[in-house]
């Protein structure tokens, strides 16, 4: 049995149960995604990050609220379905697999759902986007090349867009194939068309799950969660954090060809999400959830470190580097001293300079409950928005037998001011069988608690990112 269990049900639940009130403003649809086995895996010992993608919609109108959830069909996931079983063998290793699949992408679009030119595309790091109806959830495209054009085998599952172009820019990472050491560039426009793809390369191969795109800049952090080729011929999961590499920070002209990227070393550092980032002239600045050490318990330390929860705790740490001058480091400044991850913004102000940030983080100033004890890492129980004008944060604390999922913003009104509106996220109730809430908290006093609480009454798969679109952009609207 996997560490995390399955969920496996599709679900249509018309008419949520909700306490407190919804407010009518908040119209439009939630979309999360998370991994969720469709069989039990291969090997019993494969890595929860390797489920299958399945896709949820909290669909608000006039204060109601549906959920409905389809599994993302996937090449990989209709010929399992087909064969009763699952085929693919261990997290993002191909020697593990049935024979026979070499041709089929091994994608699990099990990682983030976003919502560009009119459509939802759910993503993983290591395959083209798929494409879903984003009112249906039926799959319509498993293999996305914008007509074409992505020659890129791999696509972020963190496109950046721009609020003033509607483009969506976005990279791949091992894109010319295993273990390629190959970075594509890609810039889509407002309408969907691929109109750039241009090409770098890393400094070592590794994890490169997020990048940051300013208006003038583009950057990158490679951490030492490296490609280990011995490991997976040996029958182990893709990665393996190699305490001996440097961290790397790579910045380039945004809307050159890459021949002037330069990359500015740091110490072992792991740093996986962007909250935000933007340029001041020749500076780039960028904000991440930063640890000293390793932060996936499930990925080994190469040269066998035992997993280090303290090293593993993220701060949200600003990166930066003056381009005009000659400098073979970058800077890194902890600027709260919260523990968390899985950072977000008021997504209106990606590219350009912000003010807030949200995270889920974890209330270090009352015991872990015994419903916890065992786990590699204490739940984050509380979300934090992080004022960067006051350096001065305010924390919503949910107590010690719930577990947070990341939140996503949502503006009160389209043009409501930079972080005025609501974040919504999805609560275990540890003490009633991890059964799920959507949280609903208004920014203006998130200290108060949600407003209102959408009430499921089960457990639902767990979240890796969501992504909320206005009813106004929505199919049909
Ligand atoms: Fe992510």
């Amino acid at each position: 049995m996997p560490a995390v269990m399955p969920f496996r049900a599709e679900i249509d639940l018309v008419g949520c149960e909700v306490d407190g009130r919804v407010p009518d403003e908040l119209n439009g649809a939630f979309y999360r995604v998370g991994p969720d086995f469709q069989y039990p895996p291969k090997f019993p010992e494969n890595i929860p990050f390797d489920g299958e993608g399945h896709v949820s919609m909290f669909r608000f109108s006039a204060g109601r609220v549906d959920l409905k959830s389809r599994y993302v069909r996937t090449q990989r996931f209709k010929l399992q379905r087909r064969a009763g079983r699952a085929l693919f063998g261990m997290y993002r290793n191909p020697f593990t697999d049935d024979a026979g699949l070499e041709n089929v992408s091994r994608g699990t679009a099990n990682t983030t759902v976003v919502y560009h030119a009119g459509r939802l595309l759910v993503l993983k790091e290591d395959s083209p986007p798929v494409a879903m109806d984003a009112l249906t959830l039926d799959t319509t495209d498993d293999y996305v090349t914008f007509d074409g054009k992505l020659t890129s085998q791999t696509f972020t599952a963190h496109p950046k867009f721009d609020p003033e172009t509607g483009e969506m820019i976005a990279f791949g990472y091992e894109a010319k194939g295993l273990g390629s050491d190959d970075v594509a560039i890609i810039t889509i426009d407002r309408a969907g068309n691929l109109i750039r793809e241009s090409w770098i390369k890393v400094p070592y191969v590794g994890m490169l799950h997020d990048f940051a795109v300013t208006q003038s800049h583009i950057a990158f952090l490679a951490i030492p969660m490296a490609f280990n080729l011995e490991q997976m011929q040996a029958g182990g999961v893709h990665f393996a954090w190699d305490s001996t590499l440097p961290s790397w920070f790579g910045v380039m002209r945004r809307h050159g060809d890459g021949s002037d990227l330069r990359w500015y070393k740091g110490p072992e550092r792991c740093a996986t999400h962007v909250m935000g980032a933007w340029s001041d002239g020749d500076r780039c600045y960028v904000d991440m959830d930063m640890a000293r050490k390793n932060q996936f318990p499930f990925f080994p330390n190469l040269h066998g470190e035992p997993f280090d929860p303290a090293g593993a705790a993220g701060v949200v740490t600003r990166l930066s580097v003056d381009l005009a001058k000659k400098s073979d480091t970058y800077d890194m400044q902890a600027l709260y001293p919260d523990n968390g991850v899985l950072p977000r913004q008021d997504d209106r102000y990606q590219t350009i300079p912000y003010r807030y940030g949200f995270m889920p983080t974890v209330d270090l100033s009352v015991p872990p409950h015994p419903a916890v004890a065992g786990r590699p890492f204490r739940p984050n129980n509380c979300y934090t928005k992080f004022d960067h004008a006051t350096a001065r944060t305010q924390t919503y604390r949910a107590g010690d037998t719930v577990a947070l999922q990341e939140c996503c913003f949502v503006p009160r009104r389209p043009d409501a001011p930079e972080g005025d509106g609501y974040i919504l996220g999805m609560a275990e109730q540890l003490l009633e069988c991890s059964r799920s809430d959507l949280l609903i908290l208004d920014t203006a006093d998130l200290e108060a608690g949600p407003i209102a609480t959408v009430r499921l009454p089960f457990r639902i798969f767990g979240q890796i990112h969501g992504w909320w679109v206005p009813a106004d952009a929505l199919p049909g609207a």
